[in-house]
């Protein structure tokens, strides 16, 4: 069944979503040469906590951290570990939840630790691309197949690998609700986009090839190839008057409440200096 959600309901994901996007900053800005993912969960767990707000993913499948990390091959789903340190020239994708009031919001980003080559550097910044496309794609009237065509879309101009076997979701009183939100298109079809759904976008691109495995650890999902893959999500709300993206804040929470427009203009740097 898929869930729209009201006033108050957006509010607590906003709530749940700002803080995610707070602690994924804080998280984003350790990602240094010799630092341990290990490390940055703890930065992830004290960045949801200190705010008031539980982290959605221990304990989830019996995952066992806070953060999602994956490193360059690594497309989504890798554990932190004490033993693990970040170099220069990674790619690193932090995936975060947190629950508010019972409401769930989920966000990730790709981060460069500089230098790195230009082919990463433009995966990132295409994969953003893809995920602003999916999310303009929002459309209350449109379909769920509109978003995934969109991301799609901006794939195909570089000729990278769509990862097919995960998939965004619809999100709200649980990490993972209906509908599946796919980053293949066709447009037109799937289910009818209305009002108050809320949706986790989540495209995730490869420099080679689309194809995925998963390790013997059970999570983490890398490129069958080994190349480099990138990943962003934001949790999105479908109102009349436009997609807005949850966790930015007075003006997330004004364009809730206004029924508003939700441009989605929000500061997001991509890249850190080592
Ligand atoms: N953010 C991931 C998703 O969208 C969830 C990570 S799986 C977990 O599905 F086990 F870590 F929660
Ligand atoms: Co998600």
């Amino acid at each position: 069944m898929i869930t729209c959600k009201g006033k108050s309901e957006l509010l607590k994901m906003e709530r749940a979503a700002r803080i995610v996007h707070e602690a994924l900053a804080e998280c984003a800005a350790a990602c240094r040469p010799g630092v341990t993912t290990e490390e940055i969960d703890r930065i992830a767990a004290q960045g949801i906590a200190s705010r008031g707000g539980k982290a959605a993913f221990p304990g989830y499948r019996g995952y066992p951290k806070t953060l999602c990390i994956s490193i360059n091959d690594e497309v989504v789903h890798g554990i932190p570990s004490p033993t693990r340190a970040l170099k220069a020239g990674d790619v690193v994708g932090l995936d975060l939840g947190a629950i508010v009031e019972g409401y769930y919001a989920d966000a990730a980003r790709s981060i460069a630790v500089e230098p790195v080559s230009d082919a990463v550097k433009i995966l990132v910044e295409t994969t953003h691309a893809a995920l602003l496309a999916g999310i303009e794609a929002v459309r209350v009237g449109g379909r769920i197949g509109d978003i995934g065509a969109a991301v799609e879309a901006v794939a195909k101009q570089k000729k990278y690998g769509v990862v097919r076997e995960f998939v965004g979701h619809g999100i709200g009183t649980a990490l993972h609700e209906e509908p599946q939100v796919p980053n293949y298109g066709p447009a037109g079809k799937r289910e009818v986009i209305r009002e108050g759904m809320t949706l986790a976008i989540e495209p995730m691109f490869n420099l080679g090839g689309a194809a995925v495995t998963t390790d013997p650890d059970g999570w983490t999902v890398r490129t069958k190839d080994r190349q480099p893959s990138a990943h962003f999500e934001h949790t999105v709300v479908a109102t009349a008057r436009g997609p807005v993206v949850l966790g930015f804040g007075r003006y997330a929470s004004e364009a809730i409440l206004a029924g508003a427009p939700g441009a989605h203009e929000y500061p997001l740097p991509v890249a850190v200096q080592a």
